[in-house]
C-alpha cells in the first residue's frame, strides 16, 4: 500500500461523522474516492476558518487543527484542488523577492469563503524575507522546491525593534507546513534553496476588526539582530524596500 493511500485512509477516518458538503471544485479530473476525500478536508478547512472567526477557536487551536489537518492531505489532492498548473504561466518569479498570486480554493456550497489563498512561487536563491504579521494567521504548504525555513516567537514589540525567540530552523520541502498567529510563531523567513520553490498560504485576516486594520507586516533586520540574554534578540524594525534588498536575494 502506497503512503498516499495510508495517509488517505488516516484523513477518511479523521474525518468520519463529518457532514460531507457539496464542493464546487475547479475541475472534474479527480476521480470519485478521491474528489470525495477533497470535499471533506476542503469542509474542514472551512469549518476551522468559521470558528476561528467566530472566536469558537483561538489562533494557536487553529494553528494546531490545520496543521493536523494538512499534515493528512496528500499533496497531489492540494495541487489538484487549486489547480497549481494552471496558475503556474501567471506566475511570475521576480528577481529579487518572491512572487504570488490568488489561488483560491474551490468553494464550498453553502459556506461563506472566510479566508484568503495564494500561491507564492520564488526562484533559487529568493526569499520571503523576515517579517512579523499582526491581526491575521497564515498557514504554508510547501508544494515544490526546498527551503531555508526559520521562526521567531515576538517577544516584545519596541518602537524600533522586535525583541524576538528563535523557534523553528530546518529544511523545508514539499508537503512541510508551518504557520503564524500573533500568538505563535510570529515571524517568519524563507529563503529557496532548492528552486523554482512553491508554497501554498491559507491566510485570514482582520481577526479582530476593533484594532482598525486588516493587517500589518513588520520587517525586521533578523541577521543583523543584537544577541540579548536567554538566547534573544534584539532586531530593527526595516522598511520593505530595505528587507528586499537585504534579504531577496541572496
Ligand atoms: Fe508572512
Amino acid at each position: 500500500m502506497s503512503q498516499g493511500a495510508t495517509r488517505r485512509e488516516v484523513l477518511l477516518q479523521a474525518l468520519t461523522g463529518y457532514a460531507l458538503v457539496r464542493t464546487l471544485l475547479w475541475q472534474d479530473a479527480l476521480a470519485g474516492p478521491v474528489r470525495q476525500e477533497v470535499q471533506a478536508w476542503l469542509s474542514k478547512t472551512h469549518e476551522l476558518c468559521a470558528e476561528l472567526r467566530e472566536k469558537k477557536l483561538t489562533p494557536r487551536e487553529w494553528q494546531q487543527q490545520l496543521e493536523a489537518l494538512y499534515t493528512r492531505v496528500p499533496l497531489p489532492e492540494l495541487l489538484a484542488a487549486i489547480d497549481v498548473e494552471r496558475l503556474k504561466p501567471g506566475l511570475e518569479l521576480p528577481d529579487d523577492r518572491a512572487g504570488a498570486v490568488l489561488a483560491p480554493l474551490p468553494r464550498v456550497e453553502g459556506l461563506p469563503r472566510v479566508f484568503g489563498s495564494k500561491l507564492f512561487g520564488l526562484a533559487q536563491g529568493r526569499a520571503v524575507v523576515p517579517h512579523g504579521h499582526q491581526n491575521m494567521v497564515s498557514m504554508h504548504v510547501v508544494l515544490a522546491g526546498e527551503f531555508h525555513l526559520r521562526h521567531f516567537e515576538r517577544v516584545e514589540s519596541q518602537p524600533r525593534h522586535l525583541v524576538l525567540r528563535p523557534s523553528i530552523d530546518r529544511v523545508s520541502g514539499p508537503g512541510d507546513l508551518s504557520s503564524i498567529s500573533d500568538q505563535h510563531d510570529n515571524v517568519h523567513w524563507l529563503v529557496a534553496t532548492k528552486g523554482p520553490a512553491y508554497t501554498f498560504d491559507l491566510i485570514l485576516d482582520r481577526l479582530d476588526p476593533a484594532l482598525g486594520f486588516a493587517w500589518k507586516l513588520d520587517y525586521v533586520d533578523v541577521a543583523r539582530a543584537e544577541p540579548l540574554a536567554g538566547g534573544l534578540l534584539r532586531a530593527r524594525r526595516i522598511e520593505f524596500d530595505e528587507a528586499v534588498r537585504r534579504y531577496g536575494k541572496t
